[in-house]
C-alpha cells in the first residue's frame, strides 16, 4: 500500500482538491452549532447549511448527469445511491481498501475519499462504463478467464485498477503490475490469480488495438 494516498488521494491532477474546496466553501471560517448547522463566524461571509445542497455536472461513462448534491457527498455515495451505479463497491469508507476504485480522468481514485463536487469537470470511469452494450472489456474478460477472484466484491475496484494501470502502461512488467494493483486489497487473497489476469488484459488490450 506504498505510495496508495499519493496515488489514490482525491488529488483531481489539475482540479480542486479535497482540501481546496473545502476552503473555498468558507469551512475554516465556519463554526457548527448545537443544531447542526453552520454558521459565519463573525467578520466571515459564507454559510453552508447541513442539508444544503450545490448544482454539480459530472461526466460519467460518457454521459452528463445534472444532480443537486450536498458538498459533502463522497463520489462513491452520489454513484451508487443516487445514480444506481452500483457497481462501484462500498468496503472501508476511507481509503484502505481499494474496493471503491474509479477512473478520473482515466487514473484510479478512491471515490470513497473524493466528493462529488470535486468530480465535476472531470472524465469519471466506472466498471460499467468498460462495458461495450453487453459485451465484457478487455481486462473483465482477462478477470474471468483467469478466475482472478473468489467472493467478487473486491473485483470492480481490481478492474479499474488495473485498467487505470493499463491506460498509463499497456505493457507492464510483473513488478509494475504489482505496484499498479497494490492499493487494492483481496480478502480471499486471490493475488495469484489477479496479476497474471492484469497480464492477460494487456494483451487483449494490445490485440484489440487499444494502447
Ligand atoms: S471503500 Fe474506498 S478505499 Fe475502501
Ligand atoms: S475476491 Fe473476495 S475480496 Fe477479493
Amino acid at each position: 500500500m506504498s505510495g496508495k494516498k499519493d496515488k489514490h488521494e482525491c488529488q483531481c491532477q489539475t482540479g480542486v482538491t479535497r482540501r481546496g474546496f473545502l476552503s473555498s466553501v468558507g469551512t475554516g471560517a465556519v463554526v457548527a452549532s448545537a443544531a447542526g448547522q453552520v454558521q459565519a463566524a463573525p467578520g466571515s461571509s459564507p454559510v453552508l447549511i447541513t442539508g444544503e445542497t450545490v448544482p454539480v455536472k459530472l461526466l460519467i461513462n460518457g454521459r452528463e448527469h445534472r444532480l443537486l448534491v450536498e458538498p459533502r457527498w463522497s463520489l462513491l455515495f452520489v454513484l451508487r445511491e443516487k445514480l444506481g451505479l452500483t457497481g462501484t463497491k462500498m468496503g472501508c469508507g476511507q481509503g484502505e481498501c481499494g474496493a471503491c476504485t474509479v477512473l478520473v480522468n482515466d487514473e484510479p481514485r478512491y471515490a470513497c475519499l473524493t466528493l462529488a463536487v470535486e468530480a465535476e469537470g472531470f472524465k469519471v470511469t466506472t466498471v460499467e462504463g468498460l462495458m461495450n452494450g453487453e459485451e465484457l472489456g478487455p481486462v473483465q474478460q482477462a478477470f474471468v478467464e483467469h478466475d482472478a477472484f473468489q467472493c467478487g466484491y473486491c473485483t470492480p475496484g481490481q478492474v479499474m485498477a488495473a485498467e487505470g494501470l493499463l491506460r498509463s502502461n499497456p505493457t507492464p512488467n510483473a513488478a509494475q503490475i504489482q505496484a499498479g494493483m497494490s492499493g487494492n486489497l483481496c480478502r480471499c487473497g486471490a493475488y495469484a490469480h489477479i496479476f497474471p489476469a492484469v497480464a492477460k488484459a494487456a494483451e487483449l488490450r494490445r490485440k484489440g488495438g487499444q494502447s
